[in-house]
């Protein structure tokens, strides 16, 4: 038997209905927000992400699907969709036909992590990228969206974290007063925070070594560091969040996995997906265009992963779905009716009435007892007495009343089911 990779999986009935759920709403909410939907190609030159994303990030030093394609070039599963849409945005020019340009997605990502509950080698993200304006009213408008979402699936159990990581210059005073303090601790720190102590030592506060956070927590802040610009950006985005009743937490250590963000980040976690408490992350990054193009655009973008929001759903019982059910089952009486039965079936479908038919040679009463399972809301029979006179019988399951109607009249059926 071959079996699917791990890492990643089937979605199918009833869990897809889930998918369905959330990517409408998902849909509806950034089409509320003026945004467009923008598709890329799963696949990309590698050096995409490892200039945007950053050498030295977890994702592109031990994440990536990489792979040499026949004709020599490397290429790489998209691990993420910024760069992807950042070099989509360059490429097309979307800066020249207008200036902001509002996009959102909603696609597989790919990275070679451990797999545990929440945590996938082919997860699924939606999110958003705005690009072409500083304003702090994007930034924030990057967590309200995500904030809206999180909380009309009807989850209660999350909190927005915001921090500020200011222009690239403030943040290289602050990483060499960082080092400075760190370095009569090096000796103690963890392999991993030795590395990134030369290669991006901003990451050691995302250490789970429990030395190396009773070393980070009397480190130096980079917030209590910022220069007055980002900090007036900062104090920006909050005011936009309150306007909106967006309840939000500063969490200074806050600095996230990858190189490119300027100014705000912000993650939406939470305690109902077990150790993966991230829904959502994102922030500001107004130097990555220049990084893997030839112009600067600013831009600011969250995503979100749906495997890890939808199984907060779960755990917080966060969303019901409806029982399934179909409009309409049509019972084919006499086995030479099959014809008739199936153009039937097919009119109806034709007219938009969720319709099913039997294709089992099933008999009347196993037909009849698939109607239930199938939750029909209505059943034609076609055959018998009725038929010889040109007419069918349709019977409302709920209150077993029937009808005899004309077989060339199915429109009728539709009247009677949607009124
Ligand atoms: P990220 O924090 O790497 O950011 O990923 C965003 C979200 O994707 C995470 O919060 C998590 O919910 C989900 N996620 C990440 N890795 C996995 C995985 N292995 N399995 C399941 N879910 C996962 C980004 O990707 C940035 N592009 C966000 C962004 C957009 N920043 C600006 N614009």
């Amino acid at each position: 038997m071959i079996k699917a990779i791990t890492g990643t999986k089937d979605i199918f009935a009833p869990e897809v209905k889930r998918w369905h759920y959330l990517e409408n709403l998902v849909k509806r909410i950034f089409e509320n927000f003026n945004y467009n939907e923008i598709r890329t190609p799963v696949f990309e030159e590698t050096a995409l992400f490892a200039r945007g994303i950053g050498e030295s990030t977890d994702i592109v030093s031990k994440e990536m699907y990489t792979f040499v394609d026949r004709g020599d070039t490397s290429l790489t599963l998209k691990p993420e969709m910024t760069a992807a849409v950042v070099r989509a945005a360059l490429e097309h020019s979307f800066d020249k036909q207008q200036n902001l340009n509002k996009l959102y997605y909603i696609s597989p990502m790919f990275r070679q992590e451990r797999p545990q509950a929440g945590r996938f080698r082919q997860f699924h993200q939606f999110g958003a990228e705005a690009l072409g304006s500083e304003s702090p009213a994007l930034d924030a408008e990057m967590i309200i969206i995500a904030h809206d979402i999180i909380a009309e699936l009807g989850l209660k159990n999350f909190k927005v974290k915001i921090n500020s990581l200011g222009i690239p210059a403030s943040r290289e005073n602050y990483k060499a007063k960082l080092k400075e303090y760190l370095e009569p601790h090096f000796d103690k720190l963890s392999d991993d925070s030795k590395k990134r102590f030369n290669s991006n030592i901003l990451r050691i506060f995302d250490s789970k070594d429990e030395t190396d956070q009773k070393v980070m927590k009397d480190a130096p802040l980079l917030i209590e560091h910022l220069d007055d610009e980002s900090l007036i950006h900062f104090d920006e985005v909050k005011k936009y969040l309150m306007s909106a009743n967006v309840n939000f937490e500063i969490d200074p250590k806050l600095v996230r996995g990858l190189d490119y963000y300027t100014h705000t980040t912000f993650e939406i976690i939470s305690d109902s997906v077990g150790s993966q408490s991230a829904l959502c992350g994102g922030g500001r990054y107004n130097k990555l265009a220049a990084e893997i193009g030839d112009r600067d655009i600013p831009g600011v973008g969250f995503a979100a992963g749906i495997e890890r929001i939808l199984l907060a759903c779960e755990n917080e019982n966060a969303f019901q779905l409806e029982e399934d059910s179909i409009d309409v089952y049509v019972v084919r009486i006499d086995k030479d009716l099959n014809q008739k039965a199936y153009q039937s079936a097919y009119q109806l479908r034709k007219l938009g009435l969720l319709t099913e038919v039997d294709y089992l040679s099933r008999s009347v009463k196993a037909q009849m007892r698939e109607a239930n399972k199938l939750n029909s809301k209505y059943v034609i029979m076609i055959g018998g007495d009725e038929f010889q006179k040109g007419n069918f019988l349709l019977k409302n399951m709920k209150t077993s009343e029937q009808e005899e109607l004309s077989i060339n009249n199915l429109e009728k059926v539709y009247t009677r089911i949607r009124g």
